[in-house]
C-alpha cells in the first residue's frame, strides 16, 4: 500500500504553542491525527495584551512537551513524518524564532524536508481540513492582527482586494473588551455580553462604510466606544454597549463583503463562487450567521473552519505544508524569520491611509 503523506506542523507566531500531525487521505479531507494547542492566556491576561518576551519564554518552556504529546497522540512513528512545516511569519520575532528553529532542528535530525509557512496562508487554507474547496475563492481573514479580503487564486497566489487601514477586527473586539473590564483576549466574552444587551441602544460610527472599496477601518469606532464606556453605570449598559458594538461590526463586515463580492466576480466566469471566512473572529456565531445569510442571498457558498480551527493552531500550518509538499516546494534551513510577510506582496501598505481613501 502506498504510504500516505504525513506532515508535522508547528505554530508559535504569537501566544499559542501548537504542534499538529496531519495525514493525506485519498479522496477526502486530510486526517488530523493530533492537534495540540497550549494557550498562554493566563500568562498575558493581567497585561491586557501579549507581552513578547513572556510569550517567547513560554514557547521555549513548552514546545518539546507539546511536540512529544502531538507525536504520541498521532500514534505514528516519528520516522514516518514526510516533512516539517513551521510558521516563519508574520508575527512576533522572538516567538516565531522558537518554532522555526525547533522545526529546522527536527527536519535536520530526521533528514526530512523543511517547509517555511506563512501564518496567514495557514488561516486561508484552514477550511481545507474539513471542506472540499477548489481555487479560486474569496477569503475574508479576520483575526487579532489582520483584517483583509483576498482573492485566493491558487497555492501561494493571493490578490488583496481590501484591508484595514488601522485596527484589525479582533483588535477592536479586544480593545472594547478592555474598556468594559474584560480580560484579554476579550472577543469571546464580548460575544456573550452582546447576547444580554440591546443592539440598538447605542448608535456607533461605521467608518468608511460607503467609500474606500472593501477596505476597512475601526479606529473611529474604538474612540466612540471609549467615550461611551466612561458614562456606563450598570451591567445592563455594559451589555448594551457590547451588543451595539457586535451589531456594528456585523453591519460593517456585511456591507464590505457585498463590495468584495462585486470585486471578486469581475473576471470570474463561475455562477456560484466560494466565500471562505477564517481567523479567530470567524468563531463569532452571530458574525457566522449574518455572513452565511448574506452569502446565500448573493450566490456565494459560505465556508468556515470548525470553531476550534478558527483561532491559531498548527493543523492549519501542516495543511499548507501538505499542499506545498505535494508540489515539491520546500525551503533551505537558513530561511529567515519574517515578522512582516503579506500574502499579496504587491499590495500597497495602507495603514494610516484614512485621509486618502
Ligand atoms: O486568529 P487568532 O487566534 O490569532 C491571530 O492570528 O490574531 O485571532 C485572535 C483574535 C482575538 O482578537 C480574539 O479576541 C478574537 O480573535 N476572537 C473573537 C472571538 N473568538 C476569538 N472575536 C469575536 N468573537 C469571538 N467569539
Ligand atoms: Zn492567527
Amino acid at each position: 500500500m502506498k504510504k500516505k503523506i504525513t506532515i508535522l506542523g508547528i505554530e508559535t507566531s504569537c501566544d499559542e504553542t501548537a504542534v499538529s500531525i496531519i495525514q493525506e487521505n485519498t479522496g477526502g479531507n486530510p486526517l488530523i491525527l493530533s492537534n495540540i494547542v497550549s494557550s498562554q492566556v493566563n500568562v498575558h491576561k493581567e497585561y491586557g495584551g501579549v507581552v513578547p518576551e513572556l510569550a517567547a519564554r513560554a514557547h521555549v518552556e513548552k514546545i518539546d512537551l507539546i511536540a512529544k504529546k502531538a507525536i504520541e497522540e498521532s500514534k505514528i512513528k516519528i520516522q514516518d513524518i514526510d516533512a516539517i512545516a513551521a510558521t516563519a511569519g508574520p508575527g512576533l520575532v522572538v516567538c516565531l524564532s522558537v518554532g522555526l528553529n525547533f522545526g529546522k532542528t527536527i527536519a535536520q535530525s530526521l533528514k526530512k524536508p523543511f517547509i517555511a509557512i506563512n501564518h496567514l496562508e495557514g488561516h486561508a487554507l484552514s477550511p481545507k481540513l474539513n471542506s472540499k474547496i477548489n481555487y479560486p475563492y474569496l477569503l475574508l481573514l479576520i483575526s487579532g492582527g489582520h483584517s483583509q479580503f483576498l482573492s485566493v487564486e491558487g497555492l501561494g497566489k493571493y490578490k488583496r482586494l481590501g484591508t484595514t487601514i488601522d485596527d484589525a477586527v479582533g483588535e477592536a473586539f479586544d480593545k472594547t473588551a478592555k474598556l468594559l473590564g474584560i480580560e484579554f483576549p476579550g472577543g469571546p466574552m464580548i460575544e456573550k455580553f452582546a447576547q444580554l444587551g440591546d443592539e440598538n441602544y447605542y448608535s456607533l460610527p461605521k467608518p468608511i462604510l460607503n467609500r474606500g472599496g472593501c477596505n476597512l477601518s475601526f479606529a473611529g469606532l474604538k474612540t466612540a466606544v471609549l467615550k461611551i464606556s466612561k458614562t456606563i453605570k450598570s451591567d445592563q449598559e455594559k451589555y448594551n454597549l457590547a451588543s451595539s458594538f457586535q451589531k456594528t461590526i456585523e453591519d460593517i463586515l456585511c456591507k464590505k463583503s457585498e463590495v468584495a463580492f462585486k470585486e471578486f466576480r469581475k473576471n470570474k466566469k463561475n455562477k456560484k463562487n466560494i466565500f471562505v471566512i477564517a481567523g479567530g473572529v470567524a468563531s463569532n456565531k452571530n458574525i457566522r450567521k449574518k455572513l452565511i445569510n448574506l452569502s446565500l442571498k448573493e450566490n456565494f457558498d459560505p465556508i468556515f473552519p470548525p470553531i476550534n480551527l478558527c483561532s491559531d493552531n498548527a493543523a492549519m500550518i501542516a495543511m499548507v505544508g501538505l499542499e506545498k509538499y505535494k508540489k515539491g516546494i520546500n525551503n533551505k534551513l537558513d530561511f529567515p524569520v519574517k515578522p512582516r510577510w503579506p500574502l499579496d506582496e504587491k499590495a500597497a501598505f495602507l495603514k494610516g491611509a484614512g485621509v486618502k481613501l
